[in-house]
């Protein structure tokens, strides 16, 4: 057997990339000195290699530590900017918004062709929702929505819902009703509302509609709503006005409701619907326990973590809330 002998794949001599000529030597006098260096400490290390490992041991270990406390130090200034700083600094973007507007999400839209708003096939619709004039009723709650913000220059708008339907997509309700109020123009209120006319999409049923959007509302403008009016159907009034608006505890003179019909067709299962979820929300007013629960955790296909109650921090308490009766802690509009 002969030893194998070591293989040049280049030319060991300066190569021309360009001209594929071998390059004159030319060495720099940078070159000579980084090579005498070289040399200089080779010889050192000959001379004393344990003194010459335990100086890189340390140098290694001085970078080490360096680095890691540079990184916790990111860390904890990343932290604070969101949890502390930005709510100390009062830097937010709708700081003089006072009232909150919110549109109460029902379904996606899902035309791929951008189809007719008000056509039935535009949107992901449950067997419950499939009736003629169904996707007009989405259509004017958006309308709705935009032009009572429209007459109120200290209101926020919010469409609200989230990625409720495995079959339509990682898509929001709310991002599908914004969608939709920009195809129409904003009905005429463009300059006025359209800056703002923002999104909550995480809720998974109407409880959530409201609660989010009042987190999100803290969240963009620093305080809690003055006013609150909720666009839906008119059979859920009692529902939202009632039995959501005291478990929150929002005075009953600052919240209002704008209710549309449901469509003839549907009107008779959607009330009897209606009254079975309100026993529901009834004997579980946080929607936390038995079904309601159960209805969230399918209106969660793709596992959306919830943001809340960052942005709003004073509503810990109540977020981490479930049980039968009235959150008893304080609030702050019952302050
Ligand atoms: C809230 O609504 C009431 C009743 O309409 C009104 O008098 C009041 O000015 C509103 N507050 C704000 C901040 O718009």
């Amino acid at each position: 057997m002969s030893t194998p002998k070591s293989f040049h794949a280049y030319p060991r001599f300066d190569f021309d990339l360009e001209s594929g000529l071998p390059r004159k030597a030319r060495k720099s006098s940078s070159l000579k000195m980084l090579k005498s260096f070289g040399n200089r400490f080779h010889h050192f290390y000959k001379m004393h290699p344990l003194l010459v490992s335990l100086i890189s041991l340390s140098l290694g270990l001085t970078i080490l530590i360096g680095l890691s406390l540079y990184e916790s130090r990111f860390k904890t200034m990343g932290y604070r900017r969101g949890d502390e700083v930005d709510l100390r600094s009062g830097s937010y973007p709708f700081k003089n918004l006072r009232n909150l507007v919110m549109v109460a999400g029902h379904a996606i839209y899902t035309s791929n062709s951008c189809g007719k708003m008000e056509s039935e096939d535009s949107w992901f619709l449950e067997p419950y929702q499939k009736h003629t004039g169904q996707a007009a009723t989405f259509v004017s709650h958006i309308r709705d929505g935009v032009e009572i913000a429209a007459k109120d220059e200290g209101a926020l708008l919010l469409f609200s819902g989230g990625e409720t339907r495995k079959d339509a997509g990682p898509r929001s309700e709310a991002q599908s009703y914004w969608a939709v109020a920009e195809s129409k123009s904003w009905f005429g209120n463009e300059d006025s509302v359209k800056s703002r006319a923002l999104t909550e999409e995480h809720a998974r049923d109407s409880f959530e509609n409201l609660l989010f959007s009042v987190c999100r509302f803290r969240e963009l403008t620093g305080s809690y709503p003055q006013n609150i009016t909720v666009v839906s159907y008119d059979f859920k009034e009692e529902r939202f006005a009632h039995l959501h608006r005291s478990a929150l505890n929002l005075p009953q003179s600052r919240f209002f409701f704008v209710g549309t019909p449901a469509t003839p067709t549907a009107k008779e299962a959607a009330m009897k619907g209606e009254a079975s979820v309100r026993a529901q929300f009834l004997e579980d007013p946080y929607g936390c326990l038995g079904s309601l629960h159960q209805k969230r955790l399918k209106r969660d296909p793709f596992h959306r973590t919830v943001p809340y109650p960052n942005g709003c921090p004073e509503l810990k308490g109540l977020f981490s809330y479930c049980g039968p009766v009235p959150y008893p802690g304080s609030l702050p509009w019952t302050q």
